[in-house]
């Protein structure tokens, strides 16, 4: 069966802050190589036998998305959505679409835009295990070993099983534990995060949609009934949308689904959520720093630097996240990144 890829490129990306803005989340940012986190999401299944990818997207980014696939010389249907209702929806509407259009069954592989992975080609060996899995009606995730008790991910308990990358039955999904949870999680060590990126035949996806939500499915049948194309982009209607509830595909059909399956992956694979998480990403000088432009360190040590307008200069700091943008500057410590994304809400609170 075919593979279609589907890019999930409506994020806002707020603790990442203050480079990435409403206006240039950070899935349209150079963040890691040269080229944006979007271009090397799609860069990245080069020499895959794939059809033609839909890039699902805000209204408000659509000439950004459709600039940065003409530099990388890639042609896709750009989906746009009048607002962000997360996940669950914008799948259903790339899988409504991708069944529409395309007249045959289809395989979705769904990647989020703002991911990084090391390892190009163990990565593509984990899409291809999947794209099989997929064929035997199951709703693959990519299964990360997980490092910490984390309370920003999805944890999956697999099956056990004596191969360290064949591809095994998800016995549980839960999304976003608290930390109590997440700490039990990583002792009983049957656990792996969820990497955000799925795979299965848009049918059956949209099956388990109807089960577990058809408030959403219904919802975007609707918006994908109305919807209209100009150019290169097909629009979703504001009006049909607007009534779609709002909800992340974990919660809606992983949580609840009994036909997961998960492929671990063991590929350097970092979903970059916050400074330390791209800290990782970075090389380092002798005294632990990452420095970016015009940058001056005095007695400095452990710290990262960005340094966009003007230069930048410490003396005597350590752990500390510093970004200097035109228009805002971000002092943080490195232990507190996660809280960016709380400062950034009540920036906008303010207005
Ligand atoms: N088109 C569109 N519309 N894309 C969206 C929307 C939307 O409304 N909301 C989010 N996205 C995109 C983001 O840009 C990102 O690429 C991807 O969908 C995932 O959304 P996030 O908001 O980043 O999800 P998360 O990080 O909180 O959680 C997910 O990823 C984790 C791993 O990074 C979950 O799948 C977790 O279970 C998982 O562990
Ligand atoms: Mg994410």
């Amino acid at each position: 069966m075919k593979v279609l890829p589907v890019v999930l490129a409506g994020g806002s990306g707020s603790r990442l802050w203050p480079l990435s803005r409403k206006s240039r989340p950070k899935q349209f940012l150079p963040l890691v190589s040269g080229q944006s986190m979007l271009q090397e999401t799609l860069s990245r299944l080069n020499g895959l036998a794939m059809l033609q990818p839909i890039v699902i997207c805000n209204d408000e980014h659509r000439f950004m998305v459709a600039e940065q696939l003409r530099e990388i010389d890639l042609q896709a249907h750009i989906l746009l959505e009048p607002v962000g209702r997360n996940t669950a929806p914008a799948i259903a509407l790339a899988a409504l679409y991708a069944t529409q259009s395309l007249k045959e069954p289809v395989t979705l592989l769904v990647l989020a835009a703002d991911h990084a992975i090391q390892n190009v080609a163990a990565f593509q060996e984990a899409i291809m295990l999947a794209a099989t899995e997929a064929e035997q009606q199951k709703l693959v995730t990519f299964g990360i070993l997980p490092t910490y008790a984390a309370t920003g991910y999805g944890y999956i308990k697999a099956e056990s099983i004596n191969s360290a990358s064949a591809a095994r039955a998800v016995e549980g999904f839960v999304e976003k534990p608290d930390l109590p949870t997440a700490q039990a999680f990583m002792q009983t060590g049957e656990y792996f995060w969820n990497s955000g990126m799925f795979a299965f035949q848009a049918s059956v996806f949209l099956q388990e949609l109807e089960t577990y939500r058809p408030d959403i499915h219904q919802a975007c049948v609707n918006a994908i009934a109305t919807a209209g194309s100009d150019l290169d982009f097909i629009r979703i209607d504001a009006q049909a949308f607007s009534d779609c509830p709002s909800e992340s595909i974990d919660y809606a059909v992983m949580e609840k689904t009994r036909h997961a399956s998960m492929v671990p992956l063991d590929a350097g694979w970092s979903d970059v959520g916050n400074w330390a998480a791209l800290r990782e990403l970075k090389s380092k000088d002798a005294q632990g720093n990452d420095c970016h432009g015009d940058v001056w360190l005095q007695d400095c040590e452990n710290n990262s630097v960005y340094a966009n307008q003007r230069m930048v200069a410490a003396v005597g700091v350590k752990d500390l996240i510093i970004v200097e943008t035109e228009d805002a500057i971000l002092v943080a410590d490195q232990a507190h990144c996660e809280a960016i994304k709380t400062l950034v809400n009540r920036l906008s609170d303010a207005g």
